[in-house]
């Protein structure tokens, strides 16, 4: 019997990607995908950011995990974890030579240690816009600003990054950008911090994980290719040509489609609403990406009629970046930035199960001659 045909046979159909499989028992988030709603620490999302900063969103989602937080301290707390992450910033360009801003991202969390006089949850948090703001003005050629204790994390990553004063408007968008990216359920990048978090490898090493899910172009990469598409399309009457042949020859169209959403992506809305507020010099952009998204949710539609596919959050996570003069290479690590705020109080809900995951899997391989296996 030659080894071909010694393989086993699959004993169970699997899931490839996992969905509909329940991993966790969680209070930080609710994905309804069929309704297009979304709840993060108890509140309805277009709620949440109405009714509280980032600080404020980071405070509810660690009470919420179990840890006594409250609104100032944290908002303190991020102000002083800040200014400490600014000491490594010097190690960090240092090491990042030819990397982008993402890839050094990862350098950065890396430098962190696991023990030290400020929880790890706070540095980390405090840590990803000092870092990001650094990488992306060093890409630039421009020496990194130091943060600012007193200013909140919006206002302080926009005036890092920037080197200038931010607009009240402009610090309100990215403020409600990142509790927009606070939390989405069991994401993929979530879940990957979760499975780390359960060998009791610490926050740190658990975050990292989270952002290296993050940075494919399936979750997190997104934003960066929606405004290359953009630029490709170029002009309103290339628009439908342009997405038919991208779908009929087997494309996917980025910032449209969704796992779990069968409708619109709540957060789309949210953001939508915040690109409207800003739009200014950037006008046009918007009114040709907003023709574009009408004419790609009617072209999928035609296409893929099997398939219910409408527009994500990255579509407007895209403008909304651009709008605010965020460089491309930095779009990936800004939804970091709000995101880690919910990794990391998965990491708390995750060691406070105490279980270690550890899933099993169909084997399919060679079966040695000698073995006899059911
Ligand atoms: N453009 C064109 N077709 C698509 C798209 C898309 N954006 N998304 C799904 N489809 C099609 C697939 O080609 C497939 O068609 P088929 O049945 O004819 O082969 C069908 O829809 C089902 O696709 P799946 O792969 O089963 O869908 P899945 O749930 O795995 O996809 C995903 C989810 C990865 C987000 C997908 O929609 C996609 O690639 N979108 C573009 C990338 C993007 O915007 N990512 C950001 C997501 S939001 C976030 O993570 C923060």
């Amino acid at each position: 019997m030659t080894n071909e045909n010694k393989k086993m046979k699959a004993t169970k159909a699997v899931a490839t990607g996992l969905e509909g499989v329940i991993a966790a028992d969680t209070a930080l988030s609710r994905v309804d995908g069929t309704a297009g709603r979304l709840i993060i620490a108890g509140l309805d999302l277009p709620d949440l950011v109405a009714s509280s900063s980032f600080e404020g969103t980071v405070a509810a989602l660690w009470r919420t995990a179990g840890h006594v937080s409250d609104d100032q301290e944290v908002a303190d707390g991020l102000g002083l974890a800040r200014v400490d992450a600014f000491t490594h910033v010097p190690a960090l360009l240092a090491a990042s030579a030819g990397l982008t801003v993402t890839e050094a991202l990862r350098i950065g969390l890396s430098l962190l240690a696991d023990e030290h006089p400020i929880p790890a949850p706070l540095r980390l948090v405090g840590a990803m816009p000092v870092f990001v703001a650094a990488l992306a003005r060093h890409e630039q050629g421009a020496e990194p600003c130091a943060p600012d204790a007193a200013q909140g994390h919006a206002e302080d990553y926009l005036r890092m990054l920037h080197g200038s004063e931010p607009t009240p408007d402009a610090v309100h968008a990215m403020d409600a950008y990142f509790t927009t990216a606070s939390d989405h359920g069991m994401n993929a990048s979530t879940f990957t911090a979760r499975v780390v978090a359960s060998t009791a490898a610490g926050q740190v090493s658990s975050i990292l994980a989270g952002l290296c899910a993050l940075k494919g172009p399936l979750h997190g990469g997104a934003p960066g290719p929606v405004l290359d598409m953009l630029d490709e399309i170029g002009t309103p009457e290339n628009i439908e040509p342009w997405l038919r042949n991208a779908v009929q020859t087997g494309e996917r169209l980025m910032g449209f489609g969704h796992r779990i959403y069968r409708v619109r992506d709540p957060r789309a809305d949210v953001l939508g609403a915040e690109v409207a507020q800003l739009s200014g010099n950037h006008r046009q952009r918007i009114a040709f990406a907003l023709q574009v998204e009408e004419t790609a949710k009617a072209v999928l539609k035609e296409l893929k009629p099997h398939r219910p596919l409408d527009t994500n959050v990255e579509f407007y996570t895209a403008l909304l970046l651009e709008a605010l003069d965020i460089p491309r290479s930095a779009f990936t690590p800004t939804f970091a930035i709000g995101r880690v705020a919910g990794w990391t109080a998965h990491v708390m809900e995750q060691e406070q199960a105490g279980r270690l995951i550890r899933p099993s899997a169909n084997y399919v391989g060679v079966v040695p001659d000698h073995l006899e296996m059911a």
